[in-house]
């Protein structure tokens, strides 16, 4: 009997944690690695606007663009880990994590454009994808675009010759990696952050990357030389931890892709326009000499990528390129 005041107070106290646990949102960290001006920073941005809305203040998008949580490597192992909730990783940088078939889409004009990827990553060939993720931990949920990619550097570079020697800044792909010694340039491994400092100090030359990347990274403000060349493609897989997915009450994961729908609608909606703005804001700086190849220049590219497709194959798996190249014929 004696002890009965102080269960009362225990029970108080546990009703008014579990009301308050009961309130606390539940949390998705989402992070990244670019700028919040380019289309996938204003996607996440406007993904965590839709699903705050549609759960009704039940779930909390907390958005970390520009690597301020994690660079490029770590974010997928703290995606695994659980400490973050979702990405949206470019595809070129799944090697790593050992699902190989994502680098089929950074074989060298493999796209011949926007609605031939559309093709790809709207059907059932993006869910054979994603599929490769499961195994991982990983869920796929959406394929955001960005655009085609253009090079940097300090010299101009207008036909394959042009590259010899160079030492070129990739994304973690060994179809990059082959596309840049096809050229007779060494490529070189580097997270997306530190591009910027390696271009100043010349610890590499050169760059491949889309315009709205290149000029908020303002890799043009130390790159002499833009070419136009759209010789290869950057787009994210908007991906989460399956666990964390699968755990969801079933009414707000259906919320949740709902506001992811519409954002993917919207990211792809403005990601071109993005990219020619950020075009004209490079050559508005003035101090890049901005070139767009010639049908002749960029045929000579192509001839000298093509030997990727070959060499590639057997990483990336036949599947995974004819699944493509069938969807984009
Ligand atoms: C890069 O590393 O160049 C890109 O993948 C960055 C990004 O996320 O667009």
């Amino acid at each position: 009997m004696k002890f009965k005041p102080m269960h009362a107070a225990l029970l108080a106290a546990a009703l008014v944690s579990t009301s308050a646990f009961a309130q606390e949102p539940i949390v998705i960290k989402f992070s990244h690695v670019v700028a919040n001006d380019t289309p996938k920073g204003q996607g996440a941005l406007k993904f965590k606007e839709l699903a705050e809305k549609a759960t009704r203040g039940r779930v909390k998008v907390e958005v970390y663009p520009n690597s301020t949580l994690y660079k490029d490597k770590e974010e997928i192992d703290a995606l695994q880990m659980g400490s973050v909730q979702m990405l949206a990783p470019s595809l070129a940088k799944f090697g790593p994590l050992g699902v190989k078939e994502f680098e089929a889409f950074d074989m060298p004009f493999i796209f011949p454009d926007k609605q031939a990827l559309y093709r790809v990553t709207s059907g059932p060939v993006g869910k054979w994808f994603f599929n490769k993720l499961e195994a991982k931990g990983i869920h796929g949920l959406a394929y955001w675009d960005n655009g085609f990619k253009d090079m940097t550097a300090n010299k101009p570079l207008r036909v394959p010759a042009d590259f010899r020697g160079m030492k070129m800044r990739i994304q973690s792909s060994k179809v990059l990696d082959a596309q840049f010694r096809a050229l007779g340039a060494n490529p070189q491994v580097m997270a997306f952050s530190e591009v910027y400092q390696a271009l100043q100090t010349g610890v590499v030359d050169g760059t491949e990357n889309t315009p709205s990347n290149i000029f908020t990274q303002k890799t043009h403000e130390v790159q002499k030389h833009m070419t136009i060349s759209d010789h290869g493609y950057i787009g994210y897989a908007v991906i989460v931890n399956k666990n964390f997915w699968d755990k969801l009450p079933g009414d707000i994961r259906t919320e949740l892709e709902g506001a992811l729908k519409e954002a993917t609608a919207y990211t792809n909606r403005i990601a071109s326009e993005e990219n020619e703005q950020a075009v004209e804001g490079i050559r508005k700086a003035g101090k890049t000499t901005v070139y767009t190849l010639t049908p002749a220049e960029k045929a000579q590219w192509r001839t000298a990528m093509a030997p990727v497709y070959k060499q590639m194959e057997g990483r990336v798996g036949k599947e995974a390129l004819q699944a493509i190249e069938k969807a984009v014929a």
